[in-house]
């Protein structure tokens, strides 16, 4: 039986921070206000000539090093996000073409603040039935591009980064299980409503940007993600106290201690990230991952529970052992 394994992760914040203080010059807000609300109190803002490829690249050198692998042995390239450079090439293409490689499929996919777990999900199905042995997956994000920063509703919550791992071809697993969902229903309660097919009167003005009901959003993230910690130790036949550590989507303090305290999850085994890069959608899950190995919070050995939820709405988990 052929499993898949995390061998290396990486990741990258841009330079420029962009302080709750900082955001008080521009909206009508207040640091107490956004750190009681989200818990955020920094976020990484990609440079004007900084593109989500760059971060990318960053974040995956850096897996590529950890993981002691080359360029050269890479033979599935996945990028997971909503902020692509160009309509196309995919990010992943561009993303191949800087590391040098060329041959293997590279492809981008696309739901928004879960899609590392659906590119996760990908690669694992791959490398399980042989078609791959050693996958870059990436999270990468300039969401910076698709926030009003005039909207106090939503520019305090989201910032830039990149995040990725090295999959690899193991005999145990590694990844134990993948669950993903989608509910195309709730298309409107956190979207850009505009796009190049769609509304691209927005896209030509630069007023493309992100809408969400917050309180709406806040209550399905809780419920889905709670749900999906559930659904993914059922399947192993584990309990919660098998796990070490729970990484939930990086969007807001508040919501990943109401889903740790809906599961009757230890908060110390909680990792949370989000407080000095907010929410960097795709990135956030592996940005998380990569920041706890290097912290030495996680271990080598340890057994993770991964977890995202985005637009759409998309949510999906994964079980790991790193
Ligand atoms: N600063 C100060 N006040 C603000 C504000 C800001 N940045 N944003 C909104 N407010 C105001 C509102 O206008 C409202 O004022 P009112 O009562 O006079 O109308 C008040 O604060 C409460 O607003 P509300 O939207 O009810 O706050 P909330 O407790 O729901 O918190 C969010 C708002 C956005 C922080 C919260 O809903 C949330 O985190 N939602 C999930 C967002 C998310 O994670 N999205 C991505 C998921 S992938």
């Amino acid at each position: 039986m052929i499993y898949s394994k995390i061998s290396g992760t990486g990741s990258y914040l841009p330079e420029k921070t962009l302080t709750n203080h900082d955001l008080e010059a521009m909206v009508d807000t207040n640091h107490d206000w956004i750190m009681a609300r989200t818990g955020i109190a920094e976020r990484h803002i990609a440079a004007e000539d900084e593109f989500t490829c760059d971060l990318a690249e960053k974040a995956s050198r850096l897996a590529i090093e950890d993981a002691g692998v080359t360029a050269s042995d890479i033979d599935l390239i996945i990028v997971a996000t909503t902020t692509a450079d160009q309509v196309f090439p995919s990010t992943a293409c561009l993303l191949q073409e800087r590391l040098g490689i060329s041959g293997p499929p590279a492809f981008d996919v696309q739901a928004v603040c879960a899609g590392f777990m659906f590119a996760l999900d990908v690669a694992d199905k791959f490398i399980r039935t042989g078609t791959a042995r050693c996958a870059l997956v990436v999270g990468a994000e300039t969401f910076s591009r698709i926030i009003d920063w005039s909207d106090r509703r939503t520019c305090i919550l989201f910032g830039d980064g990149g995040g990725a791992v090295v999959l690899q071809a193991n005999d145990a697993p590694g990844v134990y299980s993948t669950h993903l969902h989608s509910d195309g229903r709730h298309k409107d309660l956190l979207c850009v409503p505009s796009g190049v097919s769609r509304n691209y009167e927005a896209v030509k003005a630069g007023t493309a940007f992100t809408t969400m009901e917050g309180g709406e959003v806040f209550k399905w993230a809780v419920k889905a993600m709670s749900d999906l910690v559930e659904e993914t130790l059922k399947a192993n036949d584990m309990h919660k106290d098998d796990l070490d550590w729970l990484i939930p989507h990086q969007a807001n303090v508040r919501i990943i201690n109401a889903v740790g305290r809906r599961v009757g999850f230890d908060p110390d085994k909680v990792i949370a990230t989000v407080g000095h890069h907010g929410n960097t959608s795709a990135a956030s899950v592996p940005l998380a991952l990569d920041e706890s190995i290097r912290n030495g919070t996680i271990k080598s050995g340890q057994l993770i529970l991964l977890e995202g939820f985005g637009g759409g709405f998309t949510w999906g988990s994964a079980l790991v052992r790193v």
